[in-house]
């Protein structure tokens, strides 16, 4: 099998499914698209009876090929063209997330032209910050995102002065990679305060979208294969003040597919730097842009056989780029040409980011136990094709 590629694990991602429908209980989650797209993995998170929230006019139309019911479809981003927001009104989509004044007055232009009526969730920036990279929050001040506190009377009076619009909901989505859960606490908060203030100047809402945003762990993916689901929908339980008639939903990708997948590498050179080593691998920022992007850190393992020896390496891809590196004094067995390393949790904004720089191939994708002949992990038995 050429490295590099993607190798998805279909029967972690189903265990994770079950545990976030168990654990959800009555909430509704939508998954969002974004994180993969992969055909395979976008049917099966469908047959779960997941919505999808969207970003692109290309996310909607995905979604509804991959089994995701028009009517549990969220549309989100502070750009949409008017032909997107067409094929959002021409799918009868659950709602649209609205991030400015201006662009309710275009919803509700085309959709009048159109003959339609618009659902629409105000995506509110409730200015509450996050511990995670500064390129992933998106619910402070000084981010694009959403309609701030200030503004949100505004937004609501012209909805009110649209006659193709209808106010249904409220989102948030304050960042992604959040593990610590005061962060969700705090937003929590926030949304009860919003919900007063609204319903105090007469305004009621029917849902309540709290985004995404949960974290996975990098650095122990074996250990902590699953998410913790359990705590965090429990922060909302705790802290969320919903009247019975108000329902609130969610839109995870990361920690619903995050774990279910490795990006297999072969290892091209060892090299000896003047002051390290360098381990030089076939898949490089082309394939896995997070570590170059965000300086994230993926958990890195070597296939078999073993090596009782460790070393220490800069495990660097063959872009040329001195960010093109995956991790920095990586301490790892011993390590020679050929040998085949899995760099862990890429299942998420791992493939969907891939580009062609450097007119690189793009990576193939192969499902863990279909076809897959990679000693790992051990005595495990892979078919061969
Ligand atoms: N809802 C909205 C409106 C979003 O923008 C996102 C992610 C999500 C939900 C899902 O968030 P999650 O549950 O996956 O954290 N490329 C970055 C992550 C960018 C996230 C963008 N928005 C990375 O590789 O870390």
């Amino acid at each position: 099998m050429r490295t590099p590629y993607y190798l998805y694990d279909l029967k972690l991602l189903d265990k994770t499914l079950q545990q976030l429908v168990f654990e959800s209980n009555n909430y509704k989650i939508h998954y969002a698209i974004k994180a993969n797209t992969d055909i395979r993995i976008n049917k099966i998170i469908a047959s779960y009876g997941l919505g999808a929230d969207c970003v692109s006019g290309n996310e909607i139309k995905h979604a509804l090929k991959c089994g995701f019911k028009a009517e549990s479809i969220v549309f989100a981003g502070v750009g949409k063209t008017d032909q997107e927001i067409e094929i959002g009104l021409n799918n009868d989509i659950s709602c649209f997330n609205v991030e400015s004044i201006q662009e309710i007055e275009v919803i509700n232009s085309i959709a009048k032209k159109m003959n339609k009526l618009a659902r629409i969730a105000i995506r509110v920036n409730p200015n509450v910050d996050v511990d995670t990279h500064q390129y992933i929050k998106t619910g402070v001040n000084e981010n694009k995102f959403g309609i701030s506190i200030e503004n949100l009377i505004d937004a609501v009076s012209q909805i009110d002065l649209c006659r193709c619009v209808e106010l249904v909901g409220l989102h948030f989505h304050i960042g992604s990679q959040i593990t610590n859960f005061r962060n969700f606490e705090f937003l929590a908060k926030k949304v009860n305060y919003i919900l007063d203030y609204l319903y105090n100047e007469g305004v009621d809402i029917e849902h309540v979208n709290l985004g995404g945003g949960l974290g996975i762990d990098y650095e122990n993916p074996q250990q902590n294969s699953f998410p913790d689901f359990h705590n965090y929908f429990n922060v909302f339980r705790d802290n969320l003040k919903i009247s019975s008639h108000q329902k609130v939903h969610f839109e995870l990708g990361r920690s619903i597919v995050g774990q279910c997948g490795d990006l297999v590498t072969t290892v091209l050179y060892v090299k000896e730097g003047a002051s390290k080593k360098f381990a030089i691998v076939d898949a490089g920022m082309t394939e896995l842009l997070r570590p170059a992007l965000y300086g994230a850190k993926h958990s890195i393992e070597k296939c078999l056989p073993i090596n009782l020896k460790k070393e220490k390496y800069d495990i660097v891809g063959p872009i040329c780029e001195s960010s093109d590196s995956f991790r920095k004094g990586y301490i790892i067995e011993r390590l020679s040409r050929g040998d085949q390393l899995r760099i862990k949790s890429v299942g998420a904004y791992g493939q969907v980011m891939v580009s062609s720089y450097n007119l690189r191939d793009n990576p193939k994708v192969f499902y863990q136990n279909e076809g897959v002949s990679n000693d790992y992990p051990l005595k495990q038995t892979i078919v061969m094709n």
